[in-house]
């Protein structure tokens, strides 16, 4: 359920029609709802009643400090997966004692940060890192808590390239060789182990390989009691799908009850880390049609965001409802177009199939559910410079991030010596 809904036949975020942020802000731009943020965050949180569970919302999905900040105010943690990431969550004003650190590859300085802030747990995925941290933390005469991702070999059934449980893919140890990774940083100076940690994909969409992932997360959590460990925490991870299109996805409260039935025994604290959940359906990029062009074989919308604003469509192949901002008419005649952006590649498209209303130039579109994985997968290819993202709350919208300007991005950049004494260079540089 979100808050983009048709009013007087507008669409809106909330009480703010989105056609007057775009006259304001211009296009394209990101739109996120406070409401559906937080709606979400309840929904999650209330499904895990009777544990004692920390939400680490995944700033991955929607790392903008007003999001981050708004789901900290209802208490959520942050899982952070670089230096940047966790410094958005500090300042976004995550404690640091519910900031957890994953992925397969941390730099010592983003170590050092961590440790240095005091964070709840950094997550090791191999004994080459597992080194390097000790190293860190004694060097900085601190005790680094940490948790060993496992992989449990466990295929979430999900895209290929957000599926990371598999025993082929790069994340985590492999369960068999936990127990001694396990053994040997007990030893070692400067970690302190703390919990175990799991995570098998992204956008999956149906509980079967959650309890199979926990059932075997459950398995090595018992075994390494018995070997002596003092495990307090297991992070489950995230990956709960959404609907996009016509998915059922378990409901939090599936996804709850199994998390109770598989994981509660253990009396572990639980850390869940949830990024499209909370975030996918509480954004809509929004863009404006730039022309109608009748192609050969089809017409193309052409609009202003491309597939540098928003990736997901061309890189997953991935499906989102695109719907114009001024409600169709009922009975209105529809027509198959393709929706494209203006990069020059013919896999900037976002939707190759999609019937919509007599459209035409200047009329505002929304892509929906593009809050998770939107606006944070942007890039500046083609000289696009990020777009904006806008918070609404009730009737009242903010500018979250402003828009890039061009010069802006030129101003990082400067010509060599050798270049920029070249007079014809200095024009062109227009320096
Ligand atoms: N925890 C860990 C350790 C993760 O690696 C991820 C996502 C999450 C939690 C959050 O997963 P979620 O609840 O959002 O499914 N860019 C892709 C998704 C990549 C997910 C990467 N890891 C997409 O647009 O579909």
């Amino acid at each position: 359920m979100d808050h983009f809904q048709y009013r007087d036949g507008e669409l809106c975020a909330e009480a703010v029609p989105i056609r007057r942020i775009a006259d304001d802000v211009g296009t394209p731009f990101y739109c996120y709802s406070t409401v559906t943020l937080e709606r979400h965050y309840r929904v999650f949180t209330e499904a895990l009643t009777g544990l004692d569970a920390l939400v680490c919302f995944s700033v991955k999905a929607n790392s903008n400090l007003a999001v981050i900040a708004t789901l900290a105010n209802l208490g959520a943690g942050a899982d952070v997966v670089s230096g940047g990431e966790l410094k958005r969550a500090l300042v976004a004003g995550v404690p640091a004692d519910r900031i957890v650190f994953a992925g397969v590859g941390k730099t010592t300085d983003e170590m050092a940060a961590a440790l240095k802030a005091g964070i709840l747990q950094i997550n090791v995925e191999s004994a080459p890192e597992l080194e390097m941290l000790a190293q860190v933390a004694t060097s900085l005469g601190r005790e680094a808590p940490i948790g060993i991702r496992v992989n449990p070999d466990v295929d979430a059934h999900s895209h290929v390239k957000i599926t990371t449980g598999k025993r082929e893919n790069k994340f985590g140890v492999p369960l068999a060789d936990a127990r001694e990774l396990y053994r040997r940083a007990a030893k070692m100076k400067g970690i302190r182990v703390a919990g175990v940690a799991v995570h098998i994909g992204s956008q999956i969409l149906t509980l079967e390989p959650f309890r199979e992932a926990f059932r075997r997360t459950a398995e090595l959590t018992q075994a390494l009691r018995a070997d002596g460990h003092d495990i307090r925490w297991v992070d489950l991870g995230g990956g709960l799908g959404i609907p996009y299109e016509n998915e059922t996805p378990p409901t939090p409260a599936e996804y709850g009850a199994l998390v109770k039935s598989v994981i509660g025994p253990l009396g572990c604290r639980l850390i869940l880390d949830p990024g499209r959940l909370i975030a996918g359906n509480a954004g809509v990029l929004v863009s404006r049609v730039l022309l109608v062009k009748a192609g050969a074989t089809h017409d193309f919308v052409i609009v202003d965001a491309a597939m540098n604003d928003f990736i997901r469509p061309t890189l997953y192949n991935a499906h989102h409802a695109i719907v114009p901002v001024r409600e169709s008419a009922d009975g209105a005649v529809s027509k198959e177009v393709e929706v494209v952006g203006p990069v020059c590649e013919s896999g900037d498209t976002f939707g190759r199939t999609r019937r919509l209303p007599a459209i035409a130039g200047g009329d505002l579109i929304a892509l929906r559910t593009a809050g998770a994985y939107g606006a944070v997968m942007a890039s500046a290819y083609n000289t696009r410079p990020l777009i904006p993202e806008v918070l609404v709350r009730d009737d009242a919208y903010a500018v979250v991030r402003e828009r890039i300007s061009v010069d802006d991005m030129l101003a990082r950049e400067t010509l060599p010596k050798w270049l920029a004494t070249g007079t014809r260079a200095k024009r062109k540089a227009g320096r």
